[in-house]
């Protein structure tokens, strides 16, 4: 059986798309079947995947309208070993186009019906908000992971995402679960990290991700190389991270 994650949290710029990219490659690395869904407008998951977004035939806006299937959509001869739907500029109309639709919440869940028994793992990697999009995401996932900074205000949007969760939960998708909080561009040495930990603990308890995510400078330069950082620079601490990270993964969720 496929599990579907969705990597979620609308604050902007706390790791979703690097670690989207980086434990798809790990998770492939460890012979597992990935999809790296890209639902993001801004196409980074994509283009961290050596996808040129500008040069797409379709994406997944395309599938998500029912214009084209997820089978014929998804690019599988890539410069990484797992398989990518890709997202682009196109997205940025989802919200207006999907208004029109019946069950608009539910147009990935459809999309990704007949392809998710191929893969044993499905990651989606969300915009910056909680929007339509998003909540195609949340809809169509078994869990939730929430990539954040282990800084003053990372607790602040948290509320509102696991509300989110929680409503999503009672209304169209009741088994969703949340696979866990992850700390990227983690950074031991201050007191803030420390203190930070300390409520994610309290609050969270065994869903706070024992592995952190340091923060390493190969990791940011691997995009413009269009591969993971498992990749681009396989011995540095954040490609050595996030092999940890996707072996935590398969023990939490038996991948
Ligand atoms: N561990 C890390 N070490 C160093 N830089 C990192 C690390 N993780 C992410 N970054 C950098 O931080 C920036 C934001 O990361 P990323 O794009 O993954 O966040 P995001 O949550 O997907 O952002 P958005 O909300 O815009 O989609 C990028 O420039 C990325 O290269
Ligand atoms: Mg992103």
């Amino acid at each position: 059986m496929s599990q579907i994650i969705a990597l979620t949290n609308q604050k902007g710029g706390v790791g979703k798309t690097t670690s989207a990219v980086n434990l798809a490659a790990s998770l492939a690395a460890l012979d597992r079947r990935v999809l790296l869904v890209d639902l993001d407008p801004q196409g980074h998951a994509s283009m961290g995947s050596g996808i040129d977004k500008h040069e797409l035939d379709k994406s997944v806006l395309d599938v998500l309208l029912g214009d084209a299937t997820a089978t014929d959509t998804i690019m599988r001869d890539l410069p990484v070993k797992y398989d990518v739907l890709p997202g682009n500029g196109d997205l940025t109309a989802a919200e207006v186009e999907l208004l029109d639709l019946d069950k608009r919440e539910s147009c990935l869940t459809t999309a990704l019906g007949s392809v998710a028994g191929k893969y044993d793992v499905v990651l989606i990697d969300c915009p910056p908000s909680l929007n339509m999009l998003t909540v195609n995401a949340l809809t169509a996932a078994d869990s939730v992971l929430i990539p954040l900074q282990c800084e003053f205000y990372a607790l602040e949007g948290l509320s509102a995402l696991l509300d989110t969760v929680e409503q999503i939960k009672q209304s169209i998708n009741p088994d969703l679960a949340i696979a866990g909080i992850l700390r990227t561009m983690y950074d031991k040495r201050t007191s803030l990290t420390r203190e930070v930990d300390k409520q994610l603990r309290d609050f969270f308890g065994d869903a706070l991700i024992k592995t952190t995510i340091p923060r390493n400078v190969k990791v940011a330069e691997a995009p413009s190389h269009g591969i993971p950082v498992t990749q681009y620079a396989r011995f540095s601490r954040g490609s050595q991270a996030y092999r940890v990270l996707a072996k935590e993964m398969i023990r939490r969720l038996s991948l």
